[in-house]
Formats: structure tokens, C-alpha cells, sequence
């Protein structure tokens, strides 16, 4: 039998992937209403200025859509079938749906201008009453993590790592990151005490079992994102996402 898992913090990642069509209002309701601590998906700029959710540059793995998404007319891009009928969201529609019921985490995926659009979008919604903490910006792009932390210095930012850097913890604190993401397969105990030993928790993706999960919190991970929050959390509420 697994032994029971140490408190660890469950993110919704691309909203709910393994139950609703990724980086979609649906799949971001139906992880808020499975009782996540936060949901996480993917930012990209429009060339037009328009921020809209979408994991890939290009369109055909998770839309009817063909091609670079920045190529598209940002109204053709509005108009796709992103799964199941859902639309795809702008980030405004996300965080208006997501109405502070949990933490949200920006991944951004596009650069040049992604970072000060971003910022721009959170900082209208402070000014609405949304708390800074209520956020963690991140990216695999640092040079434009970087931009975004300083255009809005007080919401927390993540980097973003799919290995293990050569310059170990202490670029976490060059930028200024408040914690950091990594992937499951290269996560590794020393990076993970180095990084909390300056107190910078580090969360793991994508984590969609218990064992994982159980053999990660063992190297020091006190967060993961799954696509299967069910597997990690009861419901809240039990109305069928529509
Ligand atoms: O932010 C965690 C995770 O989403 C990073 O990888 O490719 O799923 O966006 P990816
Ligand atoms: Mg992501």
C-alpha cells in the first residue's frame, strides 16, 4: 500500500487536460469545482495585442485550426473548435471565470511583448481587488520572465526548467523567482534543497498518479501539476460542467 501523501499543493494543469479540452474555460471550471489549489495554463500574444490560451504555436493538435495561431486573424482564432465546442479563451474570459476562486498560475509562452501584456492584464485586475499572491507568472523564456518582473515586481514568478541547470539554485535568485517548476523526470534532490534552502518551493509537471507524486514529495516537491486533479482531490461540488 502507498503510504499517504504529505500536504502538497494541486494545480489543475492547462486547466483540468486528462478530464475537459486544455487551456479552455471548461477544463479551468471543472478543476476549480474538483477543489484545486490553482489552476495553470498557457499565454500566448497575438500579434494584433489579444492574449489568448493555447499550448502550441501552431493550431492542429488541439483545435479545427491550421497553422502558426499568430498567423490567423485574432477573430478566426476566437472562432475555432478547441474541443468539445469550447472556444479559445481570452485571458481576460480565464480570470473573469476563475474570479479569485483559486491561485492562477500564467505560464507565458510567447515572448517580445507577452510579459508587459500580461503584466498589464493583472495589474488592472489588483486594481479590481485581486491580490498579488493570487498569481505566479511564469516561463520557460527567463530573459522575458525577467521583463515581467519588472514591469510588476510584486507578483511572484516561477522559473520554469525541463532539466537541470548548470548554474544550479542560484539563478532563481538573479531573477528574482519566488519558486520554481520542474519537470517530474529531471528533478533532483540536491537543485530541490538548494532552491528551498532560500526558500523557494519547487513544484513538479506533470504528475498524474499518486506513486509519482509519492516518489517526488521523497526528493523535496511540495507542489505538482496534474492533468487528473480527481485522482489527488475530492469534489467540492458535484454540477456537471456544461
Ligand atoms: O507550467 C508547467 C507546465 O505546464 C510546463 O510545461 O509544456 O505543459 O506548458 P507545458
Ligand atoms: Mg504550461
Amino acid at each position: 500500500m502507498t503510504a499517504p501523501l504529505p500536504p502538497l499543493t494541486i494545480i489543475g494543469h492547462r486547466g483540468a487536460r486528462g478530464l475537459a479540452p486544455e487551456n479552455t474555460l471548461a477544463g479551468i471550471e471543472t478543476a476549480l469545482r474538483l477543489g484545486v489549489d490553482g489552476v495553470e495554463f498557457d499565454v500566448q500574444r497575438h500579434p494584433d495585442g489579444g492574449l489568448f490560451l493555447l499550448h502550441d504555436l501552431t493550431l492542429e493538435r488541439t483545435t479545427n485550426g491550421q497553422g502558426l495561431a499568430a498567423a490567423q486573424p485574432f477573430d478566426t482564432l476566437r472562432r475555432l473548435d478547441a474541443g468539445h465546442g469550447e472556444r479559445v479563451p481570452t485571458l481576460h474570459e480565464a480570470l473573469d471565470l476563475i474570479d479569485r476562486r483559486g491561485l492562477v498560475n500564467i505560464e507565458l509562452k510567447t515572448w517580445n511583448g507577452c510579459a508587459a501584456a500580461v503584466a498589464e492584464v493583472i495589474r488592472a485586475q489588483m486594481a479590481q481587488g485581486w491580490d498579488a499572491a493570487q498569481f505566479i507568472v511564469s516561463s520557460f523564456h527567463l530573459p522575458e520572465l525577467q521583463r515581467f518582473c519588472s514591469a510588476l515586481p510584486e507578483v511572484p514568478v516561477a522559473a520554469l526548467y525541463c532539466g537541470v541547470p548548470l548554474a544550479g539554485a542560484a539563478e532563481l535568485a538573479t531573477l528574482g523567482a519566488a519558486q520554481v517548476h520542474l519537470a517530474d523526470e529531471f528533478v533532483d534532490a540536491d537543485y530541490v534543497a538548494a532552491a528551498a534552502q532560500n526558500g523557494r518551493p519547487a513544484w513538479a509537471y506533470t504528475v498524474n498518479t499518486p506513486e509519482a507524486a509519492q516518489r517526488l514529495t521523497t526528493l523535496g516537491i511540495t507542489g505538482i501539476f496534474t492533468d487528473h486533479p480527481e485522482r489527488f482531490l475530492r469534489p467540492v461540488a458535484t454540477a456537471p460542467v456544461q
